[in-house]
């Protein structure tokens, strides 16, 4: 794993924009850390890295937001078990071709592909973020 120290959002967002570049369809990618800690900032960024002028927000209420069948945002902060994940058939885009963001990956543990990308962003302060990076 590899370490980028962020010192803002706009930061942040720069950085997961160049992570995107890295990134290739199908790819899951799990986003790690606490409320607040930046992942949906993050997930901005990747969006725009890949081109995706759409506005990216919180898919908190809908679980998954789906950017023309290229990337797939998932937030599972709300999911009250793996069974109703599964009802919802969350788990289908993560082999669409598509690259998979994924919030709250814990709360649907059981459903992640075998091989999957990780960032964890770790909140040190109000501004500054750790966010580790790597398979
Ligand atoms: N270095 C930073 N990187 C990302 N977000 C930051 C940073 N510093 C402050 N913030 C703020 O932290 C919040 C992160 O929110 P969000 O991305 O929605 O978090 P999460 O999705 O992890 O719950 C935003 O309000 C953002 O402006
Ligand atoms: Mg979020």
């Amino acid at each position: 794993m590899a370490v980028f120290i962020s010192k803002s959002r706009e930061q942040t967002e720069m950085f997961a924009c160049e992570y995107a570049k890295s990134l290739r369809a199908g790819d899951v990618v799990l986003l790690d850390g606490e409320m607040g800690a930046g992942k949906t900032v993050f997930a901005k960024g990747v969006a725009r890295g890949l081109g995706i002028v759409e506005e990216v927000t919180s898919p908190t209420y809908a679980y998954m937001n789906d950017y023309d069948g290229r990337l797939f945002h998932y937030d599972c902060y709300r999911i009250e078990s793996v069974g109703q994940a599964e009802r919802l058939g969350l788990s289908d885009y993560f082999y669409m071709g598509g690259i998979c963001l994924v919030e709250w990956a814990q709360n649907i543990a059981p459903l992640l592909p075998a091989k999957v990308k990780r960032v964890v962003i770790k909140k040190c302060n109000e501004t500054d973020r750790e966010i580790e990076y790597g398979e």
